[in-house]
């Protein structure tokens, strides 16, 4: 992320709102020695808004406009770095443990949910997968759900437009058969292909859901890693009670679960299998 000069300058008090905000509304763990992160991320924020110091801001979110505010302020201090097959290794588990068991029984019901799928990458990286490995792919009925609570990324994923920096591990066949290259622009659309089936929608993970699952997959990865270890365990325990048995969850590579999960059991590096 480019930082800004630090025109916010958070007093102690505004500090520990924004911590506060931050855990309350969205798990968010912002530990005490971000306060030059924050701030710079606060001064971006403000740039070009009505607001000239912190404390307007913040004092502005009980007004009307409190909600966009507070929009602003999430997609502000959330991180939303991702790439097409980022951590790859779980497309290939995926295919062993969920896709070809399926395949082997003769359902061809898949439901994944992408939660906290940032710009799109990561849903599109996933139909790109099911499209290329599951056998008569158009005989399947397949339905992705990928939530994310930052407004801007929402945006990004629904245009589908990428810079070639996030398809750099996208092959050159792949590439061609499900991308196609902006006019005037070296970016790329995304082929409508890669849209069948997906729903993007706009989801606080903190907030009840709506969903009632059975998922085959959650991919839940490089989300966690900003929360505190209560919610992360609490989060688990709710995407576990929406997986069928034998479905799977996914967290960062560098994410572990911890805790007591009876119901979970580990099959590889952050991958995790419903076992009852
Ligand atoms: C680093 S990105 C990870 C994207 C993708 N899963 C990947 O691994 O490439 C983390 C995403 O989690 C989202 N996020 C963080 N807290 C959230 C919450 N409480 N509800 C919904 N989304 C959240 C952020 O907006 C961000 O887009």
């Amino acid at each position: 992320m480019r930082d800004f000069p630090t025109k916010s300058n958070l007093s102690d008090s505004e500090f520990q709102a924004v911590i506060s905000i931050a855990q309350d509304l969205w798990g968010m763990h912002i530990a005490r020695d971000k306060r030059s992160l924050v701030n710079s991320r606060m001064s971006r924020l403000m740039s070009g808004s009505k607001f000239t110091t912190p404390g307007e801001l913040l004092g502005s979110l009980d007004s009307s406009d409190g909600s966009k505010v507070m929009q602003g302020l999430f997609d502000a201090l959330s991180t939303n770095h991702t790439e097409f097959f980022r951590e790859a290794e779980h497309y290939d588990l995926l295919k062993k443990d969920v896709l070809d068991t399926k395949a082997s029984k003769g359902d061809k019901k898949l439901r994944i949910w992408s939660a906290g799928c940032s710009n799109g990458c990561e849903p599109h990286t996933l139909r790109l997968f099911l499209w290329e490995n599951l056998a008569q792919s158009a005989s399947w009925d397949v339905r992705i759900l990928a939530t994310d609570l930052c407004r801007s990324v929402l945006q990004e994923a629904s245009r589908g437009v990428y810079e070639p920096r996030q398809l750099e591990k996208v092959d050159a066949g792949c590439r061609k058969k499900y991308f196609h290259q902006v006019q005037g622009t070296p970016n790329y659309q995304v082929d409508p292909m890669l849209k069948e089936g997906l729903t993007i929608a706009k989801l606080n993970l903190m907030d009840p859901w709506k969903m009632k699952g059975p998922f085959d997959a959650i991919f839940c990865r490089n989300v966690m890693i900003y929360m505190d270890a209560d919610t992360r365990e609490k989060l688990v325990r709710r995407f576990t009670d929406l997986l069928g048995v034998g479905g799977m969850l996914f967290i960062g590579t560098s994410e572990r679960v911890q805790g007591e999960h009876p119901k979970l059991g580990s099959v590889g590096p952050s991958a995790y299998t419903r076992i009852s």
